[in-house]
């Protein structure tokens, strides 16, 4: 059985471009005991693949060159070896990037069907999101949120994620007007401000007279330094990650520096954290997920990218151009 996979072709030193990805196309192994043969249905972009292609030093290790690339995925079972799994099962995986493979089972989750509406909901940035909002800032009743990158994966879910819990007010940032339209009008934001536009530090002021309780920071760079001036008494930082470094290489919003004294002043407590994907985050995150979007006021924030495997380079550009919004899913079919 062949399968086709997309492989890193070379080291991108700055912005992606198509040469950088090549096709291969490979002999599967045949199954062994404990193995399956897996056909992927859908596979999740994220904007950390462009950091992994170029071997940025991250808490994972990063794509080879010559080698398929990895990621998120959902699949049939098309032929198993394995007591746990039958031909017909949807599973999870981190095979995404090729249309088949053969796993071992453990390498697999199970997608149950009565828990979810379609698999492909389950390729997002939820465990993060959830593991964020939550486990480290402890949002809940009453509390005033900052997200920055709120129309990203993560910062999508992260925000209303936050109003689930409670939250009094649910605020967010994006890099467009139709992007900020979104939050508000389709997530439930409360307010969204276009952080490209001038005048985000009165913006700030107007939402959070007395500062916000809550921020949760995908950014970092100057809107993190906003946020340090905007928090309130004792506000909860959970820092998730750095867009602002990761895509504005040309330096224009440098490392962001930290005015220590506010943070002693307002005793903030400020928490980064990097999410592992374990059991028990997988599981919290899942369980209300499922909870919430049966209940109908929680939307799976996301774009689809259509076109098959060979669609997804074009899709992962696309993503670090910020062309896109919420998880971005390649159909694989
Ligand atoms: N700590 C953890 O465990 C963990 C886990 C997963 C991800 N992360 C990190 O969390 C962050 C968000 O991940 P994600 O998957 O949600 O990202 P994403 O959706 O893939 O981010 C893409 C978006 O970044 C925004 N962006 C681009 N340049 C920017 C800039 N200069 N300033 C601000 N925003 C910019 C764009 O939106 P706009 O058009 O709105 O600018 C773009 O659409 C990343 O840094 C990622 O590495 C951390």
């Amino acid at each position: 059985m062949r399968a086709t996979q997309i492989g890193l072709a070379s080291r991108p030193t700055e912005n992606l471009t198509a040469d950088d990805f090549e096709i291969l196309d490979v002999e599967l192994p045949s199954l062994t005991e404990g193995t399956v043969l897996v056909k992927n249905i859908s596979m999740q972009l994220t904007s950390v693949m462009a950091d992994l292609m170029r071997g940025e030093e991250l808490p994972m290790p990063p794509y080879t060159e010559g080698q398929p690339l990895w990621g998120a995925a959902v699949g049939v079972v098309e032929q198993s070896k394995s007591h746990l799994f039958t031909p017909g099962d949807m599973v999870q995986s981190m095979n995404g990037w090729r249309t088949h493979f053969v796993a071992r089972e453990d390498e697999l989750f199970s997608v149950s069907a009565n828990q979810f509406p379609r698999p492909e909901v389950l390729l997002c940035q939820g465990p993060t999101a959830y593991h964020g909002m939550v486990d480290i800032a402890e949002v809940g009743s009453g509390d005033t949120v900052f997200v920055t990158g709120a129309a990203g994966g993560v910062g999508s879910l992260a925000g209303q994620i936050a109003r689930k819990r409670g939250a009094q007010r649910v605020v967010g940032t994006a890099g467009s007007d139709a992007k900020v339209a979104w939050l508000v009008d389709e997530l439930g934001f409360d307010a969204a401000f276009n952080y490209k536009n001038p005048g985000i530090d009165e913006w700030l002021t107007s939402q959070f007279p007395h500062g916000f309780s809550v921020f949760f920071d995908t950014v970092g760079g100057s809107q993190f330094e906003m946020a340090v001036r905007h928090a309130g008494q004792d506000a909860r930082f959970a820092l998730c990650g750095t867009l602002s470094e990761q895509f504005a290489k040309d330096g224009s919003d440098p490392r962001p520096r930290f005015d220590i004294m506010t943070g002693i002043r307002k005793q903030l407590k400020i928490l980064a954290f990097s999410t592992y994907h374990t059991p028990e985050q997988i599981q919290a995150w899942t369980t209300h997920y499922a909870q919430w979007l049966a209940e109908g006021e929680f939307r799976f924030p996301h774009t689809t990218v259509r076109g098959g495997l060979s669609a997804a380079p074009e899709g992962l550009i696309s993503l670090t151009q910020s062309r896109h919004r919420g998880n971005v899913i390649v159909e694989l079919n």
